[in-house]
């Protein structure tokens, strides 16, 4: 399979504008499709002025100036779906919700080149549940591409195969990823389950943090305190579900 070179990303929100801006500074061309021109322009003044936005990355001294000014250069905001039909790749970050993904899938099904591959950042969804909105040709094309927030910063992507995934598919997700700077694992698909292998073991410790608090043991700010002091977590159990769902500004 040729290199994945041009990626549409769907939904433009806390994951979608992250995963833009990681592949586009990884060197894709990517069109980030939204539904509403509010939308687009949060992705956009996401990607440049966010907390890990490039002019920030700069900054920081994590990209040069040059390579900062070539990613956005690369990037490209649109609200209409036919503007992907020409993609090597789909990433999807609509929200959580396995109707929204699937009707947006079976859209993007009739418009997008048959030889592109779909992947769904869904945070736990079965993949096999969400490839029943494609057509039977697309399904060894289809995988879980799951980015950990923020995006730009976290190197894990895992990867789920469903059991029609093909070898060829992930083999060519695995090089876009490396491509990205981004360190992946493979998953296997686990209908019934929900979450794949860091969200799984993660949320059980979140699970007894609040117990924890439950039990009035200790208050919320010493049990996160006691994580990221006593364990090096860079955010406690129960801080880090704020920054996931509301943006890291
Ligand atoms: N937030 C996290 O920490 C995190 C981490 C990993 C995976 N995820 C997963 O990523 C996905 C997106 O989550 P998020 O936190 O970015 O949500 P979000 O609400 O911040 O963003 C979703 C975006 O999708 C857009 N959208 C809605 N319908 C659309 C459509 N038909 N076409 C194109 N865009 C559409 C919305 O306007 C919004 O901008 C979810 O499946 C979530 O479970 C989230």
């Amino acid at each position: 399979m040729p290199p994945i070179e041009t990626i549409g990303v769907l939904g433009g929100g806390v994951m979608g504008a992250g995963i833009a801006q990681s592949l586009a500074v990884g060197g894709a061309t990517v069109t980030v499709r939204d539904i509403e021109d509010k939308f687009i322009e949060a992705a956009r003044s996401t990607i440049v002025d966010g907390r890990y936005g490039l002019k920030r990355g700069v900054e920081r001294g994590k990209t040069s100036q040059e390579d900062a000014d070539a990613a956005l250069a690369r990037l490209s905001f649109t609200t209409k779906v036919e503007d992907l039909k020409d993609v090597d790749l789909i990433v999807e970050a609509v929200p959580e919700n396995i109707d929204l993904k699937r009707k947006v899938f079976t859209e993007l099904d009739k418009v997008v080149n048959d030889d592109a591959i779909f992947a769904s950042n869904t945070s736990g969804l079965t993949i096999v549940d969400i490839t029943e909105a494609v057509s039977d040709a697309r399904k060894p094309k289809f995988i879980g591409m799951h980015f950990f927030s923020p995006a730009p910063v976290m190197k894990l992507v895992e990867l789920i195969h469903a059991e029609r995934t093909s070898e060829e598919t992930i083999q060519a997700i695995e090089a876009l990823c490396t491509a990205a700077g981004k360190a992946s694992v493979r998953v296997k698909d686990a209908p019934g389950k929900y979450g794949f292998v860091a969200n799984r073991i993660y949320f059980a410790a979140v699970r007894e943090a609040q117990a924890v608090l439950a039990e009035g043991i200790a208050t919320s700010e010493d049990i996160n305190k006691a994580m990221v002091m006593g364990f090096k977590w860079p955010v406690g159990p129960l801080a880090m579900v704020e920054g996931a769902t509301k943006g890291w500004q």
